[in-house]
């Protein structure tokens, strides 16, 4: 079977300081895979790649068969990835419907925004009563979901969150998590990246454990969540 993203022997580097090396990974359509490990991993770099933010030092990057190797973040976008970046990249003086309607900025998808709007506010009924009011003021688990939201827009084929839960209270972290369970269910393919390893191992179908640039371990979630090395490495008594 084919991929639908397939990440071979994949190397980056910032200049002299390499980040990644030989990590390869795959993605299947329908599933949700996570990618999680320490501080400076690797992990927000191995996204950037694959959508296009770093120019690879060597390997491939292959979506729907195609290589994404040297073709512009914009076209990668309109193939098809949507990156919800750390940080979230919300324009905070431009209102929610406003961000909302900047993820619909691509020819395909102009036409089904409409619906798409729609799909959001069902997901997210807050945004849909404060979507005349500016980002920047929305509390940080809004700010996320609205980050979500706009990526969902473009209606992708492959969804990259990157720590969506990170700063969030216990509460909106867990409706994040449910969040995921739910785009999981809709047939949504989502690349997650997680610092809180025990619920992004739950929420996903596969995993990798990056560690300092290398691929430490990889494998079905299920079994990396029982795994005394997981456990006894990534998973503290008090996470
Ligand atoms: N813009 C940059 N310039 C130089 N080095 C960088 C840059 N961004 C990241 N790095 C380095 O690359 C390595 C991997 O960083 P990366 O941000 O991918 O880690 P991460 O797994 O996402 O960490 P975190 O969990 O803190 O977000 C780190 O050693 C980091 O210092
Ligand atoms: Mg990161």
């Amino acid at each position: 079977m084919n991929h639908l993203l397939e990440i071979k022997d994949l190397s980056v580097a910032y200049g002299d300081v390499q980040a990644l090396w030989d990590v390869s990974a795959h993605v299947d359509e329908g599933t949700v895979v996570s990618v999680v490990g320490a501080n400076g991993a690797g992990k927000s770099t191995l996204m950037r790649a694959i959508s296009g933010l770093l120019e690879p030092l060597s390997g491939d990057i292959l979506f729907r068969g195609e290589t994404l190797v040297g073709v512009p973040a914009q076209e990668i976008t309109a193939r098809g990835i949507s990156h919800v970046p750390e940080g979230r990249g919300l324009f905070t003086q431009l209102t929610v419907q406003e961000n909302l309607e900047l993820g619909a900025y691509l020819a395909h998808v102009r036409p089904h925004f409409a619906a798409s709007l729609d799909h959001v506010f069902t997901l997210f009924p807050k945004l849909k009563e404060r979507r005349g009011q500016k980002a920047g003021s929305l509390s940080g688990g809004e700010q996320q979901m609205l980050a979500i939201g706009r990526a969902l827009i473009a209606r992708p084929k492959l969804l990259i969150l990157d720590e969506p839960s990170l700063g969030l209270s216990p509460l909106v972290v867990r409706q994040m998590f449910e969040l995921i369970a739910r785009l999981h269910d809709e047939g949504v393919t989502l690349l997650l990246v997680e610092q809180n390893i025990r619920q992004a191992l739950k929420a996903a179908d596969r995993a990798y454990v990056l560690q300092t640039g290398h691929v430490a371990m990889q494998g079905e979630a299920a079994a990396l969540l029982e795994n005394p090395q997981v456990q006894k490495t990534y998973m503290g008594a008090l996470d």
